[in-house]
């Protein structure tokens, strides 16, 4: 069985391998992909939601695949609301098995000032649980449709802004004294967007993922004036250089 994922922070990675080792699953990176694929026998996609929707690149790749498999799952890791994420996926390519899983939010580097380890100890903890769950229907083939039409119309034009938004992203990032040039931002951008020459410099095909800015070893790298003295979020229980 393939696995196809893309993470920004770790948190879809940390599900889609877990499910990978429970089912001698291979693990594929979305972002890595570039031939047209067909999908056979059973698949799954693992991947995050932004802006109640899913990335750019996995709304292309789900809208170029082939899909001949004899079963398909779903799974969406989410902070808070997804909205009609669900919807949009289904009107591309339907899965057998859908399931949203709350995971802590990588996106609280805009918010955050105070430390939300204790709070993502929880989270963790139910997602782990919930992944168990997960990989026993998922074994067992089970079926499951999750649609949210009026939610995915609703919020539309908030995910058509938002994807927008992130391919002009270029404009905001910066780096401030902290920089030491060390190149590990360009290392870890899923989408090699990211070029550390003289100066750190972003080009215009950013997933706002935000790996780049939660990652950065010494926090250097500010989006506008919106991360200052914001906390980073970083997930723990993976190795961001390895995925
Ligand atoms: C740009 C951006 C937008 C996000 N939008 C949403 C959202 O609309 N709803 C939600 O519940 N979580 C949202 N999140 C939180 C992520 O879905 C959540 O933290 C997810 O587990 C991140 O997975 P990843 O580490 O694999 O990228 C957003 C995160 C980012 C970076
Ligand atoms: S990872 Fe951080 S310190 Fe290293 S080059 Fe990038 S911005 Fe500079
Ligand atoms: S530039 Fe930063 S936010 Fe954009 S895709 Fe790369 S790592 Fe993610």
């Amino acid at each position: 069985m393939k696995i196809y994922y893309f993470s920004g922070s770790g948190n879809s990675y940390y599900i889609a391998q877990k499910i990978a080792k429970k089912t001698k699953g291979i693990l594929v990176d979305i972002a890595k992909i570039e031939e047209d694929i067909i999908l056979e026998d059973k698949v799954g996609v693992v991947v995050p939601c932004y802006a109640f929707g899913v990335p750019d690149l996995v709304l292309k790749f789900l809208k170029r695949v082939q899909n001949k498999s004899t079963y398909s799952f779903f799974i969406l890791t989410y902070a808070g609301y997804y909205g009609g994420t669900f919807k949009q996926v289904d009107n591309l390519m339907p899965f057998n098995y859908n399931k949203g899983i709350k995971m802590p939010g990588s996106d609280t580097v805009f918010t955050s000032k105070k430390s939300r380890d204790e709070k993502n100890d929880k989270i963790y903890r139910v997602a782990d649980e919930e992944i168990g769950k997960i990989i026993k229907e998922i074994k067992t083939m089970k079926e499951n449709k999750i649609s949210r039409s009026f939610e995915y119309y609703l919020l539309l034009p908030v995910y058509k802004l938002a994807m927008w938004y992130f391919r002009g992203a270029k404009r905001g990032f910066k780096t401030n004294e902290k920089c030491t040039m060390c190149g590990f931002c360009e290392k870890i951008c899923p989408v090699e967007n990211i070029k550390v020459g003289d100066k750190v410099v972003w080009d215009d095909h950013c997933e706002g993922c935000l790996r780049c800015i939660n990652y950065c070893p010494f926090e250097a790298i500010e989006y506008k004036k919106y991360t200052r003295g914001k906390l980073r979020f970083k997930n723990k229980k993976i190795d961001i250089s390895k995925i």
